[in-house]
């Protein structure tokens, strides 16, 4: 039977969606950020627009409708409690030419959400990435060089929330929507 999708329940005949889940800055915190790309000045790539900055959890790649639907069920599972990451790093990596945004000290539920990540993505048949999981907020694209500083004014980000966020890249650029947040707990 054709699939009607404003009729019945049908994701799974849906177009597939570029997903990953996140931490997505609130508006103070995205205002904060902008302060960082000052430092950035000689670093010769392309800053990240301000309402883009996030940090992946876990990417999630194109998924199907069905397959959507196994991670947020399985993400309704997640218990991690809130935390507050302490951000007072800049890194440079030299092969995805990324300037990024960090911190000295994971927080253990942070590792924690990122492991629970991994298993959601094993129990709806996807291939988490097998690299340790490394908080990072790409600030710079495209980047020739590490920024001069590595150490900066640390900016405190209280976490209650995490988000699947849908991408889609237009001849403008890349176009981020959060489809949902869960609440930590
Ligand atoms: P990055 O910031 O380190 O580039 C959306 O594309 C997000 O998913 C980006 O923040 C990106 O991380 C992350 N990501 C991880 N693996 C990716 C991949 N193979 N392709 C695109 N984005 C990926």
């Amino acid at each position: 039977m054709p699939c009607r999708a404003r009729f019945g329940n049908c994701m799974a005949e849906q177009e597939r969606q570029r997903l990953f889940f996140a931490l997505w800055p609130d508006e103070a915190v995205r205002r904060q950020l902008a302060g960082y790309s000052a430092l950035l000045e000689g670093c010769g790539g392309r800053l990240v627009a301000t309402e883009n900055l996030h940090i992946t959890l876990a990417f999630l790649g194109s998924v199907d409708g069905g397959t959507r639907q196994c991670l947020e069920q399985a993400a309704d599972e997640i218990v991690t409690p809130p935390f507050t990451l302490q951000l007072d790093q800049l890194g440079f990596w030299r092969r995805p030419q990324v300037v990024w945004l960090g911190a000295e000290d994971t927080p253990a539920p942070l590792h924690a959400l990122a492991a629970a990540m991994k298993r959601v993505m094993i129990g709806c048949d996807l291939e988490p990435d097998e690299r340790p999981f490394q908080a990072h907020m790409t600030l710079m694209r495209k980047a020739r060089r590490a920024p001069l500083k590595s150490s900066v004014e640390p900016l405190l980000w209280h976490i209650d929330d995490f988000a699947l966020v849908h991408s889609e890249t237009h001849s403008e650029g890349v176009h981020y929507e959060v489809l949902r947040r869960w609440g930590l707990k």
